[in-house]
């Protein structure tokens, strides 16, 4: 965004500096020099303060699977507004979303409700440990499940620490406890024979295995049956826990990407689209484990308490957004994944620049390589293939695009074919217009 259309988000951002550090309350929207301020949203389009419009394709980082401003959900929660917002008491609203979800997944038997995915994934950990009695956990090299300490190890282990042995447990945060970093086994995403040779290592002390089955940070590559299926098995058989985090995967299908694999884990984190677009995370499972939570005989295993947790906003915008995504529109929005990872893969093979998509659904990540992509290590970018991918989105932001600046995009139920192609056709100019180096002729 050049100075001249962000003048308003400059003087928001200078202002923001002297209350927030670097006037920032969220890593992940940061973007130097500062990021745009957005003014409202209504369908796929989002308006920033100066006026620019732009086409969205990072939906609230996937969340906003309906865009901006649904008419249904608003009306949702203009009523829920008008009767209260949260009492210390529950309400039949949670009892409607709770319903709805676990018809959606055999393995969500029972479920519960938090503010967010991170402590969605914190309670499901905290319910493993508590259900097995045993302290460790495992998660993949690289992949993200957001901010609780535990979850967070390896997420972004860089090439000096690799060595040539097995990943290793690598701090995210500074400041995180050798302790903690003890209790986090690493292994390597999509590599079922190295992951199951580390797993039977700490078998005795794995409460269980964290795995997203396509991890966004880690690449977004979807995982194998083969390695899924490996680790259904080899948890069942060790007294362990198969923990899926479906915050970002569940937008997959109707029953979210567990559905599509036909893999039932044991416990799953939930969040983004089941909120509507208010806050909100879940642990769903079994019911033998989700009693950890269960307070009729005295105090749980796991207690779980939490101010807004299962507040009436979020759960009354879950409901009317899940309501609105049934199979059909599930399979249309899926089929505009396709339209658009069919197109930037031709947008790369026409411009002659490597590059390729990854992806699934109505999700994609678009990656400035020719390297075959299987795992976390394969998939992380070079210093000039950052550089490379910096510049074609800085462009499609200038050029009224907003992704992700790790290429990561998703697609709304308020998109057609035509956003689609005007997607593709602002990437294939980004990639002609950015001086991408072009493959030697064959
Ligand atoms: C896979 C995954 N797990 C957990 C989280 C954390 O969710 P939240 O941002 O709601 O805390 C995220 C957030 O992007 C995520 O992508």
């Amino acid at each position: 965004m050049s100075d001249s259309t962000a003048a308003r988000s400059t003087a928001l951002f200078d202002r923001a500096c002297h209350v927030m550090p670097g006037g920032n309350t969220r890593t992940s929207v940061w973007h130097s020099p500062h990021p745009p301020y957005a003014a409202s949203g209504a369908g796929c389009r989002l308006t920033d303060v100066d006026g620019n419009v732009y086409l969205d394709f990072l939906n609230n980082y996937t969340s906003m699977i309906h865009g901006h401003a649904n008419p249904v959900v608003a009306e949702a929660v203009r009523k829920q507004l008008e009767i209260g917002t949260c009492f210390a008491m529950p309400t039949e609203s949670e009892i409607e979303l709770a319903e709805l979800l676990c018809g959606r997944a055999p393995g969500f038997e029972q479920i519960r409700f938090t503010n967010s995915g991170s402590e969605a994934v914190m309670m499901a950990l905290k319910a493993a440990r508590a259900h097995t009695g045993k302290p460790k956990i495992a998660k993949c090299e690289g992949a993200y499940h957001g901010s609780y300490d535990f979850a967070e190890v390896s997420l972004d282990s860089a090439p000096e620490s690799w060595g040539n042995a097995d990943p290793n447990s690598v701090a995210y945060s500074a400041g995180t406890p050798r302790s903690v970093l003890d209790e986090v086994i690493i292994i390597p995403f999509n590599r079922p024979e190295e992951s199951e040779k580390i797993l039977a290592a700490h078998a005795d002390e794995l409460a269980c295995v964290l795995v997203d089955p396509m991890p966004n940070r880690a690449g977004l590559m979807p995982a194998t049956t083969e390695y899924l299926q490996m680790l259904r098995r080899f948890t069942t058989a060790n007294d362990m826990l198969l923990v899926f985090d479906e915050v970002i995967s569940f937008r997959l299908g109707y029953g979210g990407a567990q559905g599509e694999f036909g893999v039932t884990p044991d416990l799953t984190s939930l969040a983004k689209i089941i909120g509507g677009g208010f806050p909100i995370g879940a642990v769903a499972g079994a019911a033998e484990v989700m009693k950890v939570f269960d307070p009729r005989q005295g105090k749980p295993l796991a207690p779980h308490g939490g101010t807004f947790n299962a507040n009436p906003i979020s759960m009354v915008a879950g409901k009317a957004a899940m309501e609105l995504l049934t199979p059909e529109e599930f399979e249309r929005i899926n089929g505009l994944g396709a339209r658009a990872r069919d197109g930037v893969a031709k947008a790369f093979a026409d411009a002659g620049v490597d590059g390729q998509v990854t992806g699934a659904g109505s999700l994609l990540r678009i990656h400035m390589t020719n390297v075959p992509l299987v795992d976390y290590r394969s998939a992380r970018a070079t210093a000039a293939q950052s550089a490379a991918l910096t510049s074609v989105v800085d462009y499609m932001h200038t050029n009224g695009v907003l992704l992700a600046e790790t290429g990561l995009c998703a697609i709304s139920t308020a998109m057609g074919e035509a956003e689609i192609d005007e997607f593709i056709d602002i990437f294939a100019a980004a990639l002609t217009s950015t001086g991408q180096p072009r493959h030697a002729a064959e």
